[in-house]
């Protein structure tokens, strides 16, 4: 199956890094969300991150144009019937995305395909939702998209091999390399990345050291592009809280339990960078 129409719900940063990709591989895009403010802080995004490419020399101005123009704005699901593949990238819960399949499952050809970019969610779970569950996946990107080369691609029970396949083309077709991995609890990226943010957040919680210098030992010592806290902030830290409920919840065992003070900073409204305020301070 030959993808070109794309459908991405959800123009949050990773809806929006998932709609630049697409289009940058020559889709036609068209980018979903409920509020105009919240799809044209998506557009200005990839707008914002083109015209830094285009000042790296890495794009000309005329490509930029072209690949704007490959991406259309919607607050409604009216473009849903022309999309031979919807990616949702909305919040990560499953009320919100099992209300959004429901939905996608009655507007879109009988022939598209559904996936999803939750970070942890059951694949089969959403599926189930629909009258398709056999054209339903799992398309996991990592934050940030346009720089990060992976993408978990999870079946859920009724998944078919023809889905399995589109979605592994078009991953690559994207530029992405795509990893296959079955439908558990946090998959793989996330069932390692956050129990490791939450034993560092626990560091804090417990006064073993410093945000700062707990992100210099993984720096220095580990390598880590980024130390585990502010890579939490950039994450946000009510999706890192989502990711480790949904970790603790599937699997039972106290290894997951969420620290205290996680739970403390989401109450507080301190999300990391997008408000401003996580473990650290942003402008
Ligand atoms: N969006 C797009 N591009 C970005 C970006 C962003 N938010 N942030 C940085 N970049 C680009 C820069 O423009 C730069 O591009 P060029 O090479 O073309 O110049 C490149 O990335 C490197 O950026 P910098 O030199 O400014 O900084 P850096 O070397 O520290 O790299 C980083 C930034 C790529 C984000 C790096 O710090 C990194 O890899 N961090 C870890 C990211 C990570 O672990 N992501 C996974 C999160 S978990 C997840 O996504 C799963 C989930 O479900 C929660």
């Amino acid at each position: 199956m030959t993808i070109q129409k794309v459908l991405v719900v959800g123009a949050g940063q990773m809806g929006a890094g998932i709609a630049q990709v697409a289009a940058q591989a020559g889709l036609n895009v068209v980018l979903h969300d409920i509020k105009d403010e919240y799809v044209n802080r998506g557009m200005q995004t990839i707008a914002r991150l083109l015209g830094k490419n285009v000042e790296k020399g890495k794009l000309t101005e005329a490509e930029k144009t072209a690949i704007l123009q490959n991406i259309q704005s919607s607050t409604s699901l009216e473009h849903a019937a022309e999309a031979d593949f919807v990616v949702e990238a909305a919040t990560e819960n499953m009320q919100i995305k099992a209300d959004i399949f429901r939905k996608l499952d009655q507007v879109c050809q009988h022939e598209a395909i559904l996936a999803t970019n939750t970070s942890s969610l059951p694949i089969t779970e959403i599926a189930a939702v629909t009258n398709r569950p056999e054209r339903v996946i799992g398309m996991h990107f990592m934050n940030p998209v346009p720089v990060m080369k992976l993408v978990e691609v999870i079946r859920g029970l009724a998944t078919t091999d023809e889905v399995y396949q589109t979605v592994e083309e078009l991953a690559k077709q994207m530029g992405k390399i795509p990893v296959s991995v079955n439908d558990f609890p946090g998959f793989v990226s996330n069932r390692i990345l956050l129990p490791m943010i939450n034993e560092a957040i626990y560091c804090v919680y417990e006064g073993v050291a410093a945000p700062e210098a707990i992100d210099e030992v993984m720096k220095l010592g580990m390598n880590h592009p980024m130390g585990p806290l502010t890579l939490a902030d950039f994450i946000g830290l009510d999706t890192c809280l989502a990711i480790m409920e949904v970790l603790y919840e599937g699997f039972r065992d106290s290894k997951y339990r969420p620290c205290p003070l996680l739970r403390k900073y989401v109450k507080a409204g301190w999300l990391g960078r997008k408000t401003g305020r996580g473990f650290y301070r942003y402008e």
